[in-house]
């Protein structure tokens, strides 16, 4: 077999060795990425995202039951956005121009950090004036940001608080989800996650989330080997799972009393996602440190960042971080220009607005089959719901009766469904989605 590769086109006439994307059937598609693609996930079946239509709407591909055409082409309302990458909405034609008009106008380079560039400056200021802290470290990936905290934690525990080497313990808690790096895969509790991925990075203790008892217990216990409760302020991939009120200020002083870090992971519920700019206003209590990502590229590119206060991101020297990608210029510009988007247009007001429309579509869901619906939860546009467990009430048949009628949310765990849509969406659109979910819940 030839390796030689002849690519050419765009979109549609994008060509590989012949083979042009735009003549692939949803099942060519489907057959290519179970041959020669890794089998991590299992996408929903008979379905292809093609291109966005509007900040809140994509146009997908589906199998033309006629069997005439290749594919049928249809709306698809976006009811995640990429697991809440794309709070500024598809295609956010500010971001976009930024990007045109940096990359053409501009001349935008790539060079790494070990050479000073000067968006670097821009998206210092625009990220430590957004998340009202002393520092930033940009990375690229969500995980990498939690990774990094990890690791800020650690250092900060043996040289700040004076841990004896190799002691440091940095507590996590039970259902949390940080990525899938070996630190974070070590940290988690999802046997899925884990299985044959050994051996696992140690000083890792896990409490049971929103229970204040529990962490007390283990900070009396083991308090002066603990750097950090390293935990997201809402468990996003668990299921929107909301601590109560009291938990994060109680959770707070007890980190006070013990020397011990609080650091948030804010990737997913950061960047207005729950109605305030970071989760942690919601509750009035600011971490000491916090990992962000997903939206913080505007849906557009991978950025992410460590937030924190300085004597805490003081802990880190030349050498003993680094990333290539991280805050390169395209970066810098994307994040500072993802922050403006939020601002200007009020997004965080927005979701929670949306947000409050969503859920009491939802509590009415619930009050009229309360034989279906067991719980709903959210904050601002971070909402689910979640189904008795029931083989009827299965989480992944919602999802594909769901994108029947035109609307893409996914289970997480067998019973919940998450609805996270742009920050930018219309009262409409939820009225939508809400009429969508009422109809498959009723069907089943
Ligand atoms: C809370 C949280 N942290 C970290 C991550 C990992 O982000 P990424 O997939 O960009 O590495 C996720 C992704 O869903 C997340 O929800």
């Amino acid at each position: 077999m030839s390796n030689k590769v002849i690519i050419k086109g765009y979109g549609d006439n994008l060509e590989i060795n012949g083979v042009k994307i735009g003549n692939l059937s949803p099942l060519d598609h489907e057959k290519i990425e179970k041959e020669k693609g890794g089998q991590n996930y299992k996408p929903l079946e008979n379905v292809v995202v093609s291109h966005v239509q509007d900040s809140s709407t994509l146009i997908c591909r589906k199998p033309d039951k006629n069997g005439i055409k290749k594919f049928i082409e249809e709306e698809l309302v976006d009811g995640l956005c990429c697991y809440s990458a794309v709070n500024q909405g598809q295609l956010n034609q500010d971001i976009v121009d930024a990007v045109v008009h940096h990359l053409n106008k501009e001349k935008l380079p790539t060079v790494p950090r070990s050479i000073r560039h000067k968006y670097m400056s821009a998206f210092l200021l625009a990220t430590t004036t957004f998340t009202e802290m002393d520092r930033v470290v940009p990375k690229v990936a969500g995980v990498e940001s939690w990774e990094l905290t990890f690791k800020t934690c650690r250092r900060w525990g043996y040289e700040i608080k004076k841990i004896p080497k190799n002691k440091c313990i940095i507590v996590g808690a039970t259902g949390n989800f940080h990525g899938r790096s070996v630190a974070a895969v070590s940290m988690s509790d999802d046997p899925d996650a884990r299985e044959n991925f050994g051996p696992f990075v140690p000083g890792i203790e896990l409490v049971p989330y929103n229970d204040l008892e529990a962490l007390e217990k283990l900070f009396i216990e083991k308090g002066d080997y603990i750097a950090a409760y390293s935990v997201e302020p809402i468990q996003g991939e668990a299921g929107v799972i909301v601590p109560d009120d009291s938990y994060w200020p109680e959770v707070r002083k007890l980190c006070d009393k013990h020397n011990i870090l609080l650091a948030f992971d804010e990737v997913q519920t950061g960047f207005g996602r729950t109605g305030q700019n970071f989760a942690w206003q919601l509750f009035g209590v600011k971490p000491d440190i916090m990992g962000c990502g997903k939206a913080a590229g505007g849906g557009i590119l991978p950025v992410s960042f460590v937030a924190g206060r300085d004597d805490v991101i003081g802990v880190l020297s030349p050498g003993s971080e680094g990333s290539t990608f991280g805050g390169y210029p395209l970066a810098s510009v994307v994040g500072t220009y993802a922050i403006k988007v939020l601002v200007d247009n009020n997004l965080a007001e927005n979701a929670a607005i949306r947000g409050n429309q969503l859920l009491s579509h939802f509590e009415e869901l619930k009050n009229e089959f309360p034989d279906k619906i067991k719980e709903v939860r959210g904050k601002g546009l971070l909402t689910a719901f979640e189904m008795f467990d029931d083989p009827k009430l299965d989480g992944h048949h919602v999802s594909l009766s769901l994108l029947e009628k035109g609307v893409y949310a996914k289970e997480t765990h067998k019973t919940t469904i998450r609805i996270a849509p742009a920050l930018t969406i219309e009262a409409w659109q939820i009225d939508n989605i809400a009429e969508a979910i009422y109809g498959v819940i009723k069907s089943i």
